[in-house]
């Protein structure tokens, strides 16, 4: 029998493409199937032995959204439960308190510091000086040197002295460095590197009780950035300006960083004798967007690394404080910033305890009593 060479090479060809799709298919699916794409939603039900500030000997804060506070009460039952540090998530940032030129609205702040009053609960000022989340006046604005200082010393005072006695700690300046220098932002170009040493001599005539922090973010790795940012709060605090402590935002994921990173930038930490919050700690459980579900093997190693980075963190007694930024899965800011699907904290969406929220807890009693 013959086939003709035409036939043959259809086969072939037919061949090399269900090949192909093979393959193809096979790449998009087995990575779907190792990373859980298509394992069931984990059910579970933790009754927490404690709450995580009778676990803890360093305050234990959330970063609050205002009206929850006000209108649901789950949540502020939660957050009267657990918690004795509180922080506005949003509502003490510039754009909020001083929406518009020397016009300051402080309903919204002055619930949260009354609220934290009522319950014996500290207060952590969220954040002085940012260039994110400012008003559109501030954007705008046009001036010299000396009257862009003038704005930003009038906003920093009349804040923190409006609070003054009432803030145990502030976030004076946030993320004013990247990992090769300053961030040039709205305030280094308008006013130079200097705003830095400025802010904080001017949050500290304001109130001079209040400890004031520099906080920032992807400093926890102790890579390019830390270094940057450390050498340079160094020489500030070589000069004598008031600096009490570095904030580690830590919002991290479930493999990064590496758990000896984060011990080791701690240490650092710990030579200079300066004390530090974790400010906004969050664990990202779906970085890649590999998961569509909440599964075991993701909450088990939630509650591992809930567990060995509080862990880090508790071996400082320079440690003033662990704050999670958010109460529950449903009040984070990663998956609308991210725009996936997440579950970084510690209650999960209907307000219940996820078994990561005991893992923290065990780890606080581990090392605090
Ligand atoms: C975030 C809030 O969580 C969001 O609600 C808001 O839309 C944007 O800001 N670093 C900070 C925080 O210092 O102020 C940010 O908070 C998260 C990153």
């Amino acid at each position: 029998m013959k086939i003709k060479f035409s036939k043959v090479r259809s086969i072939k060809k037919k061949y090399r493409i269900s090949c192909c799709t093979l393959i193809i298919a096979a790449s998009i699916i087995l990575p779907l199937i190792v990373f859980g794409y298509f394992e069931t939603p984990y059910s579970y039900d933790v009754e927490l032995s404690t709450t995580f500030k009778e676990a803890s000997a360093v305050p234990i804060g959330v970063a609050v959204n205002v009206n929850k506070l006000r209108e649901n009460e789950q949540y502020r039952d939660l957050v009267i439960e657990h918690f004795d540090s509180l922080t506005a998530e949003n509502h003490m940032k510039w754009m909020y308190v001083e929406p518009s030129e020397n016009q300051f609205y402080w309903n919204d702040s002055d619930y949260i510091v009354e609220f934290a009053g009522n319950h014996s609960m500290i207060v952590h000022g969220h954040c002085l000086v940012w260039h994110q989340q400012l008003p559109s006046w501030v954007e705008n604005y046009e001036g010299t040197t000396e009257e862009w200082e003038l704005m930003l010393k009038n906003h920093i005072q009349t804040v923190a002295s409006h609070y003054k006695g009432q803030i145990a700690t502030w976030d004076v300046v946030n993320e004013a460095f990247e990992n090769d220098g300053y961030r040039k932002n709205i305030w280094y170009e308008h006013i130079g590197p200097d705003y830095i040493k400025k802010a904080f001599i001017w949050a500290h005539e304001a109130d001079p009780d209040a400890k004031l922090y520099y906080n920032d973010f992807s400093i926890l790795k102790g890579d390019a950035k830390f270094t940057t940012m450390i050498e340079a709060i160094k020489e500030l605090l070589d000069e004598g300006v008031p600096i009490h402590g570095i904030g580690f935002q830590a919002h991290i994921t479930d493999t990064s960083p590496l758990i000896s990173n984060i011990e080791s930038t701690l240490n650092i930490i710990d030579d200079l004798n300066l004390s530090y919050r974790v400010s906004e700690l969050d664990i990202s459980m779906n970085q890649f967007k590999t998961h569509r579900e909440y599964t075991k093997r993701i909450s088990d190693s939630q509650c591992e690394r809930y567990y060995e980075v509080t862990n880090a963190f508790c071996q400082s007694p320079y440690l003033t404080g662990v704050t999670t930024w958010g109460l529950s899965d449903a009040d984070s800011w990663i998956p609308a910033f991210n725009d996936r699907i997440d579950w970084p904290l510690l209650f999960d969406s209907n307000y219940q305890p996820k078994p990561a929220a005991q893992c923290f807890i065990n780890v606080l009693e581990n090392n605090y009593s």
